[in-house]
């Protein structure tokens, strides 16, 4: 039986780079021959888009779907809702705007009681098919992020210099911790720098300060500020060529197998 790891990349700052961190790693993973479930959480469906899926809200096999599957009882199987990508080590769960309803209080009771997204999870995990699930959150953290970490091992919080996006850092422990009530095995994997722009003084400052304060829990990959994280925006992939984005992302692939084991 496979060991799959779920992996939820979280800052409740928007435009961090959530999105491009899970995009970015799944791909240096899958380049490691590691498969993949990106689940994409987010309405915005970013995610979706970028791997190559126009949210939709007229389709039948979605992120929304599947948790109305599970929530009402339907008793299809996981498999019906999962969408491949254009990389055959990765499949995705799109998300539409239509996850905004869950966030409604009638919603997000319904899904509390029923732990809508560990049962998802957990049927993700009896497939026995994929080493990793990454999980894209949204920036503006409902209730059913609470549901999200319940289910899952590890979270990743990518920040950049901005003061906002490293004051996201407490507000995401301060969830990890109350998780922590119903899921003991939640770990924090790391903090990740992106969209550093490395000559500016700023980054000067704040990296050591950061890794003074958080340790170990800091990636040694650094992502930099870059023209070519807009490009695979719209390849719908990190390309081939030897780029610095490309390495770094193969480098905190690395790190991130190294802190999983
Ligand atoms: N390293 C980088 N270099 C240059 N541009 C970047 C970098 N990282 C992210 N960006 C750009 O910043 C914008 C926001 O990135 P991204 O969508 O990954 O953030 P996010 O945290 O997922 O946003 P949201 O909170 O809205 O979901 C995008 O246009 C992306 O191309
Ligand atoms: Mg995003």
């Amino acid at each position: 039986m496979k060991n799959t790891h779920t992996i939820v990349i979280t800052n409740n700052k928007g435009g961090v780079g959530k999105t491009t961190v899970t995009f970015g790693l799944a791909q240096a993973l899958a380049k490691r021959n590691k498969r993949l479930l990106l689940i994409d959480s987010d309405p915005q469906g970013s995610l979706s888009r970028r791997s190559g899926h126009e949210p939709k809200e007229y389709t039948d096999r979605s992120l929304y779907d599947c948790l109305e599957n599970i929530l009402r009882q339907k008793g299809n199987k996981i498999a019906d809702y999962i969408c491949e990508t254009d990389n055959r080590n990765i499949d995705i769960l799109t998300g539409d705007t239509r996850l905004n309803i869950n966030r409604n209080e009638v919603a997000m009771v319904f899904m509390r009681a029923n732990f809508v997204y560990k049962k998802l999870l957990d049927q993700v995990r009896a497939l026995d098919k994929y080493d990793f699930v990454l999980i894209d959150t949204s920036p503006s953290v409902g209730a059913e992020y609470t549901q999200i970490l319940v289910g899952s091992d590890y979270v990743l919080i990518p920040i950049t210099t901005s003061r906002d996006s490293i004051e996201g850092i407490d507000s995401v422990v301060t969830s990890f911790n109350d998780c922590r009530t119903f899921n003991t095995s939640l770990k924090l994997l790391g903090i990740v720098f992106n969209d550093v722009s490395l000559r500016g003084a700023i980054a000067k400052d704040i990296i050591p300060e950061i890794k003074e304060t958080y340790k170990t829990y800091v990636f040694n990959t650094i992502i930099e500020r870059s023209v070519i994280v807009e490009k695979f925006e719209w390849n719908n992939s990190l390309g081939s060529e030897a780029n610095r984005i490309n390495t770094a992302f193969h480098t905190l692939a690395k790190e991130v197998l190294k802190r999983i084991g």
